[in-house]
């Protein structure tokens, strides 16, 4: 009786001690920095994941820049950022029209201006992106050169204009928005896919560059995001890929802008949103950065389990191919 009654007592100190050291692990590992009078800029500013980041930062205190092509836009998003800052009479929201696929040069005046007008820059994040979808023989050279241009070049130019100013000073956030395309090839999108994943690797190769000078790199890894940039993809993607990217559903840009600010705070190397996006960043975390001893543990127990769940879900993609050839083929033969 009274052996029970101990061991129910040593158990009950034991989960005490555990929860207690939980809470003080949490405590020193929380995320210490801040975006307050800090300046942001923000590439693909002026719409979609960009502008809901840049309003997220605004109500956080941070002063913005956005950066963007379409002057037009860009002031409506200023307007819109302006309504959501803290501290109206002190933040300081500015824009600058530069096309970030063009050329180096360019983006390096129009930082060097920003960094004159509000400061060094704290933080950099790099939406500027869009995506042309159809099978490979279908998508000419020029388009898939411009995806390059603009989603693997575009995030590297302000990258690399930024990251030296940021060592330097020892402090700094670079945030890539990558894709779960950018982990998982799909059917309609071999052109997209390879900027995306080309982001990953240099996300992974910075990552390591950087940590030694306290500057940390975050890769988003976004679902279908409800935006301007995708309703018109949604004229030129096959059947296919539509069929298949619904399964995983459609999600809001604040959504996707409150996570990767969270994240990018955090240090964290992958942000994503939702389960799907969870089990395909444990799937795919190979040799990524181990940034939170939580993660670490989720990964190496449920690898596994995940694998087997992707062929399910891979089996199905396969499924929707061969039915969509056959409704075609079908088709075809009527006529
Ligand atoms: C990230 O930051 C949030 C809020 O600052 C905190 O609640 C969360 O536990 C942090 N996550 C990690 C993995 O550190
Ligand atoms: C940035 O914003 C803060 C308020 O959040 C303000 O005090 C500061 O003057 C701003 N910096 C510049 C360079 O405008
Ligand atoms: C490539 O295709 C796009 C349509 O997606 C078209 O606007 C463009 O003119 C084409 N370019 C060439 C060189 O054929
Ligand atoms: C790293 O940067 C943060 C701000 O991002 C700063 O608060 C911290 O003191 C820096 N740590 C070191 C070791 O320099």
């Amino acid at each position: 009786m009274t052996n029970k009654l101990r061991m129910r007592e040593l158990i009950g100190c034991g989960v005490l001690i555990v929860a207690i050291l939980y809470v003080v692990y949490k405590y020193l590992t929380r995320s210490k920095r801040s975006l307050d009078k800090k300046h942001v800029v923000i590439t693909g500013g002026s719409s979609g994941i960009g502008k809901a980041v840049a309003i997220e930062v605004a109500r956080m205190g941070a002063n913005v820049t956005l950066i963007a092509r379409n002057e037009e836009k860009l002031h409506s998003a200023k307007l819109e950022v302006m309504r959501n800052c803290i501290h109206p009479e002190q933040q300081k929201i500015q824009y600058f029209s530069v096309d970030v696929s063009e050329n180096y040069e360019a983006i390096e005046k129009a930082l060097d201006a920003a960094e004159e007008d509000l400061g060094p820059v704290y933080m950099l994040v790099n939406c500027a992106g869009m995506a042309i979808c159809g099978k490979l023989e279908d998508t000419n050279i020029s388009d898939i050169k411009y995806l390059m241009d603009l989603n693997y070049f575009g995030s590297l130019y302000p990258t690399k204009v930024l990251v030296p100013r940021m060592k330097c000073r020892g402090e700094g956030i670079i945030v890539m928005v990558s894709s779960q395309a950018g982990l998982l090839g799909i059917y309609g999108l071999s052109a997209y896919s390879a900027t995306k994943f080309a982001l990953r690797g240099l996300a992974e190769a910075l990552h390591m560059e950087c940590k030694p000078y306290n500057v940390s790199v975050t890769l988003a890894l976004p679902p279908d995001t409800d935006t301007p940039g995708l309703a018109n993809e949604e004229k030129t993607k096959p059947l296919e890929t539509r069929l298949i990217s619904e399964s995983a559903g459609l999600i809001q840009p604040e959504v996707v802008a409150k996570r990767l600010v969270v994240d990018a705070l955090n240090g964290t190397f992958y942000s994503t949103v939702g389960f799907e996006s969870f089990m395909l960043k444990t799937l795919c975390c190979g040799m990524t950065p181990v940034v939170s001893l939580e993660e670490l543990f989720l990964q190496v127990f449920l690898m596994g389990g995940f694998r087997l769940i992707s062929s399910v879900y891979l089996a199905s993609f396969h499924r929707i191919i061969k039915n969509c050839m056959k409704t075609r083929d079908t088709t075809k033969k009527a006529e």
